[in-house]
Parts: C-alpha cells; structure tokens; sequence
C-alpha cells in the first residue's frame, strides 16, 4: 500500500508543519502537534458527510460536484432502530441501535466492557451478522469468555486484526450489520509513523470507520480507553467525531456498574442503565435502589436521597464524617459527586443554618460507589453533613431530596411525585423536600414535609439543640405539608 501523504497539525490553533516540533512556532503551544493523514484525492469521493447524500431517495451520490439537497428529500431512519437484547443498554442508547451510527464505550480497565458488548454481539448475532474485531484479545481468548456469558457464540464472528486498512477491506466482504472495535487504542494505520494508541492514530481509525458506518450503515461500537495521561489518546478527543458517547463506571470491586451516556446525538443524555456483574456476565437491574440502600437503618451522619436519573428513580444514601482538625485548610473530599458543589454545601449550611465547620474535615460520599451528579442531591449531602457534626441521626425511614441554593433556599426538583411514589414503594414513612415539591404530593407517602430553607430542613430533622438525641418527625413548626 502506498504511503499517505501526512502533516502534523497544532492541537490549540491548527497550525500546520511537515515535521513534528516540540513546540508549535505559531501559538507556542507544547507538545500539541499531532499527526494526521492528507485525504487522498483518489478513489471516489469518500468524504465524512458524503453518506448524508447517500441515503437520499432515488438518488445515489456518485461523482462529481457537491450539491445540497431538500431535507425532506432525506430518507428518515427513526424507524430503523433494532433492540440490542439487553434492555439496559438499549435505554441509554435512546431506544435501541441505529444503523450507521458510531457508539464509543469508555471505562476503566476491567469495569466489563468486553464483556457488556460481546453479550450484545451474541443477542443482536440471532437475526442479524455481526463482527467483532479484536485488537486486544486473542479470539481464543473471547471464545473462553463468550463461553461462559452468551448464550449462543457461533453466531458471533472474529476478526483479529489491527492494520485499520485490512479491517476495513475484510469488512467489504463481511458487510456485518453490527461492528464490534476492541479497543480503538490497538489499532494503525500504515499511513501515519506513530504508534497505535497515539492521538493520531485513533484518530484516524475513528474517522475511517465513521465513514464506514455512514457509507454502509453499520452499527459501531468502538471500545476506548480511559488514561488520565494526555499522551495516549483518550476518548475524550474522539468525542465530538462520534455520535454517542458511554460511559461504564462502578467500583471495580463491587458487583453493579452503572453505563450512562455521556453525549448522545439520538437520545437523552439522563438515562443511567445499571449491571449487576457475575461469573454468567452482566445482567440489567431492574430495581436499582436494591443495590444501594444499606441493609439496616442509617445511623449518624447518613441521610437517604431519592434521586432519578431519566427514566430511572432510585433510593441511595448519603454518607458524611466531619472530624476536628488542626489544618489551616481541612480537608473537604467528595466521593460520588461534585467537589465544588460539596463546599457550597458547606459554607451554605455554616451560613444559613449555623453548623459550625470551618475548623473541621469534612468527608461527603454516596454509598455504594454510584455517582450522583443533579443537585437535588444537595439536602441529603447537608443533612448528612449536619447528622455528623451535630451526632444526631436523621429520624428513621426518613427520605429527602432538594437542591439548595446559595441563599439556602431548598428548591424544587424534577419530578417530585415520582420520588415520593418510590420512597413510599421502599417503605419509607416520611420524605422532607422543598416546600414548593411538597405542595406537590402524592397520596403514596404517609408524611411529606416541606422547608423552606436549610436551616428549616436541619432544625425539622435534627432538632433545633445541640448533641441530643434523634428527634421524631412530624414535630416541624416550619409549614409542614
Ligand atoms: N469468571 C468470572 N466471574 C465473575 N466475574 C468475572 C469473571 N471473569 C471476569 N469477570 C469480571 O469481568 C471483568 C472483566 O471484564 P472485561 O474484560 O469485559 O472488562 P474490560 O472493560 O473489557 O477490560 P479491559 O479494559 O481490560 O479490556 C473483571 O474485572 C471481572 O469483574
Ligand atoms: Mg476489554
């Protein structure tokens, strides 16, 4: 194969040598020259976008100049979307696969990527062809694990190979209705010097089988890896070629993980899917609060958040320890949700409500290892916090949900009545929230008390002295509903 002409372009301004250096001569940027293939002028006009024509009524795109087209001209695909079998991927996709889109799936080493895909492969391998092409593994390799977590492997075919130009030319006479990249990183290209792995390199995967998607309306999911060192490509600089993006996260050493989508061209963004992982591979869960309620009653400095997420509403619980420190700057750590949004919390509760924390270390985490990210989160967060500082426990069968402002309003939520409605499903006797949800109240939830503001929420909760004993609910003089 003949070599590619390639340049090396300046990450920051778009610069352009024909060499790699150091740092870019135009911006003085370090380390931001990438490498990148000159399109080729022969061979058809294969250019990314040239699909969209493609798929027009009665009308090929063959040669010659570019035209533009009536979008009403455009064959619409909505309709073609297929079930990828596992009901839980299929929601954060938005519904199901659409042919000819490019799905990046990124997680952490070992969180079950291959894993989630290959039972993908074997579900949508019934009635359709698919192929997965294995950069990483060895295809005996994939038999052992195909045999232990599908159902039906002969459907599934293996490619091993990692020159992007041969994949590309044994998918010509493949032609799989559902492609399989395991990883991205393991792939090259002849045309470009650098190593596989390298920024330009996936890029230059990516772009050719995004162009093979769009041309032959194959479903892509490629696998990319998570590195925290710029110098290997990460999918972060994949993210804006391709059409979805997800995330597999979950504490590897724990048995659920949790796929969102973090960019989705043909679906909600807000859809979690949660897996429980076994020696069989992974199953949907159904009902995740299941997973990430504790067993027993919280006690000291834990609250219970009744959080959705899309379509999914689920019960998890909030952890806090507050510790006296002799730090000029305690330390304020978060885990399972945003860091920033953590010490708002706290200088809103040591300004509106009077808890005492600045000479105090401060832990916040949501059991479990999920990650919550709305802010309707922030009341459980500072109850939690207030719980520990003041060691009195929320009143038993207690749920809350709440965003609070800098003023230490607690604010609405989306979707009151279905977390009363899951609270009340769970058991739980009581749910504390803002005064304007409150209003708002299901018949589900024998007692719904709404505050106004935070030091309402830690007075109604905790009680208004010091280091006494758990109060009961119900003895709030704040407008209880
Ligand atoms: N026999 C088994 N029983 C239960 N769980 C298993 C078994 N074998 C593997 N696993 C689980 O599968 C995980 C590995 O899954 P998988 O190979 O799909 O991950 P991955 O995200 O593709 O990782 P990598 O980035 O290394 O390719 C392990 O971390 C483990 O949790
Ligand atoms: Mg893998």
């Amino acid at each position: 194969m003949p070599k590619r002409q390639t340049v090396f372009t300046c990450g920051q301004c778009g610069h352009r040598e024909s060499k790699w250096l150091g740092r870019c001569p135009e911006c003085g940027a370090w380390d931001s020259l990438v490498e990148e293939a000159l399109p080729t002028r022969t061979g058809g006009r294969s250019r990314p976008g040239a699909h969209r024509a493609g798929r027009l009524s009665g009308d090929g795109a063959g040669g010659g100049a570019a035209r533009a087209v009536a979008l009403s001209d455009v064959v619409s695909s909505s309709e073609e979307r297929y079930s990828s079998g596992i009901d839980e991927l299929d929601r954060v996709l938005g519904g199901g696969i659409v042919p000819g889109s490019v799905v990046l799936v990124g997680g952490e080493p070992g969180i079950g990527k291959s894993t989630l895909l290959l039972q993908a492969l074997d579900r949508v391998g019934r009635d359709r062809s698919v192929l997965l092409v294995c950069g990483e593994e060895s295809a005996a390799q994939i038999r052992m694990r195909a045999e232990r977590v599908c159902a039906s492997p002969g459907a599934i075919r293996v490619l091993p190979e990692t020159e992007v130009d041969a994949v590309l030319e044994a998918l010509e006479n493949e032609r799989p209705e559902l492609l399989v990249v395991d990883s991205v990183q393991t792939l090259y290209s002849d045309a470009l010097s650098s190593a596989p792995g390298t920024v330009s390199q996936v890029r230059e995967a990516t772009g050719r089988f995004l162009r093979f998607a769009k041309e032959t309306g194959t479903a892509v999911f490629l696998v990319g890896h998570v590195t925290k060192d710029g110098a290997i490509a990460g999918p972060r600089v994949l993210e804006h070629m391709v059409d979805t993006v997800l995330q597999f996260e979950g504490d590897r050493n724990r048995f659920f993980r949790v796929l969102r989508a973090a960019k989705n061209r043909f679906g909600s963004t807000n859809e979690i899917g949660v897996f429980e992982m076994s020696e069989s591979g992974l199953t949907g869960v159904g009902d995740p609060s299941r997973l990430f309620l504790p067993e027993k009653a919280p006690g000291i400095g834990a609250a219970i958040h009744v959080a959705v997420e899309g379509s999914r509403c689920y019960l998890v619980e909030v952890q806090a320890l507050v510790n006296k420190t002799e730090l000029a700057l305690p330390r304020r750590v978060a885990t399972g949700f945003d860091r920033n949004r953590l010490a708002m919390i706290i200088a809103v509760l040591q300004r509106h409500a009077g808890v005492p924390l600045s000479s105090s270390d401060i832990f916040a985490n949501i059991a479990g290892g999920i990650r919550v990210e709305e802010p309707a989160a922030d009341l459980a967060v500072a109850l939690a916090i207030a719980s520990a500082e003041r060691n009195v426990p929320l009143p038993p069968q207690t749920a809350v949900f709440g965003e609070i402002s800098l003023t230490g309003e607690v604010r609405s939520s989306s979707q009151p009545e279905r977390r009363f409605a899951e609270a009340a499903k769970l058991g739980f006797a009581a749910v504390v929230t803002g005064s304007g949800d409150a209003r708002r109240i299901g018949k589900s939830v024998p007692s719904v008390t709404g505050v106004a503001d935070i030091r309402s929420a830690v007075a109604h909760v905790l009680g208004r002295a010091r280091r006494r004993p758990a109060v009961t609910a119900g003895e709030s003089d704040d407008g209880g509903v």
